[in-house]
Order: structure tokens, then sequence, then C-alpha cells
């Protein structure tokens, strides 16, 4: 059986449940917040250390100003409700992507992260304006300023995944299969899921099942 130890997810179609059924995108948001919690639980359950949760990207930020606000603010209002039960729960919020916000939401990001920095049952790496060429062309000018020499471990040390083991699965709701520049680099080796549901129908049974699926997978690393 496979060792499960992060799990990273792109959780897709939001905006087409959101019109589908409440003829509004946010709406759609609101409800993938529920899914987000479900999620959360069932991977403590399953005793999985490291969840990766894919929230904006940084090509996100094409989206119409009405959209992008509710979303932020779906988020803030998390923070500020949910931290302390996380915090409890011990778990360990890390924010993955280039933290340029309003000041508070910064700030919110940088409490949640110090006060639940040392809480060891699951890490929660939240992908906020999080883009994954931007993370390579970055850690390449960190090596080439650094005049390092260009390997693997010195570059994988200016990744923002810097410490976070790759993800051995990678789950895509919403019937889309494509990485949308997720991760690019730490899904080299991963077990790729698309899932048809959008992801606020998604639910902690669909996840085991993959789970479940994931573990009897034979897993090769190029070996045979
Ligand atoms: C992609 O669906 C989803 C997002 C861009 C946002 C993800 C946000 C949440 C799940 C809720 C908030 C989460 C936190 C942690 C506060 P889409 O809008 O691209 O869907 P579509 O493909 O149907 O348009």
């Amino acid at each position: 059986m496979n060792p499960l130890n992060h799990v990273a997810i792109i959780m897709d179609g939001n905006g087409r449940w959101g019109l589908k059924y409440k003829n509004s995108r946010n709406a759609g948001h609101k409800a993938g917040l529920n899914t987000v919690e479900k999620i959360i639980k069932e991977t403590i359950k399953q005793k999985i250390k490291y969840l990766t949760l894919y929230a904006f990207s940084t090509e996100n930020w094409k989206r119409p100003k009405k959209e992008v606000n509710y979303l932020f603010n779906l988020l803030e209002n998390f923070l500020i409700n949910r931290i302390d039960e996380l915090h409890k729960k011990n778990i360990k919020l890390r924010i993955i992507g280039i933290k340029k916000f309003s000041s508070k939401l910064n700030t919110l990001l940088n409490l949640s992260e110090k006060k639940t920095a040392k809480n060891t049952k699951l890490q929660i790496n939240l992908a906020l304006n999080y883009g994954s060429k931007f993370e390579l062309i970055n850690a390449f000018k960190h090596l080439s300023k650094n005049k390092q020499k260009i390997n693997e471990k010195n570059f994988t040390k200016y990744l923002q995944t810097k410490n976070i083991p790759d993800p051995d699965l990678l789950i895509r709701t919403g019937n889309t299969k494509r990485l949308s520049n997720f991760l690019l680099w730490q899904l080299a080796y991963s077990e790729i899921f698309f899932e048809k549901k959008l992801w606020p129908e998604f639910n902690e049974n669909d996840y085991s099942k993959i789970i479940k699926n994931y573990r009897s997978i034979k897993r090769n690393f190029g070996n045979i």
C-alpha cells in the first residue's frame, strides 16, 4: 500500500456550480468553502500530513473585481472565524504564493501562520496568488544571484514549498484536465486524479475513494 503524506487539490468548478444552482458564481465559492471543511476533516481522519489547496492563482486576477473581492472576503471571514479552531485541532497553516494583498488580509495571513506555526497534526498549504512559473523563475534568479551551483538541492531551497515534501497525489475536480500553472516542479512524480464532480459537490466519500484507488497503484518512480 502506498504511503500518502501529501495531497494537493485544484478545487475547480465553483463558478459553474454556483451559476447552475444559485444563478451566482460567488454562491459557488461560498459552497466551495463547505467542501474545504469536509476535506480537511477527512484528511485528518486519513492521517495525511500535508494538504495543499489551490485557492487563487496569479491568473485569477483577470476575473471581475466583484468576484475577486468576494473570494478575498470569504477568506478573511474564514480566517477570522476559524483560525482558533484550526489551531486547537493542531493544524498548521502556511501560505504559498506572493503575499501582496490588502494590509488587512496580509496581517491576518501573517498572524494565522504565526499562531499555528508549531502545530503538527496537519499542515495546510494555502496557495494564494500562486503561480508555478513565477516561483520557478524566482528560484533561478536566486541561484544565479548567489552564484550557487545549479542542482536539485540548491534549487528547491528557493521554492515556496521549501521543506514541504512533493505531493504524492493531485486531485483536480470540475471535469477539466489541466494543471493551470500549479506546482509544475513538485508534481513531477505525483499520481493525478481528474474528478468529474464540481468542487462544491465533491465530498469525503469521493475523496476516500480516490485515496483508496491511489493506495493500490504501483508507483515506480522510473523504475520497473
Ligand atoms: C476554481 O473554480 C476555484 C477558485 C478560483 C477559488 C477556490 C475557492 C474556494 C474553494 C473557496 C474559498 C476557499 C478558502 C480557503 C477561503 P472556478 O471559479 O474556476 O470554477 P469554474 O471553472 O466553474 O468557473
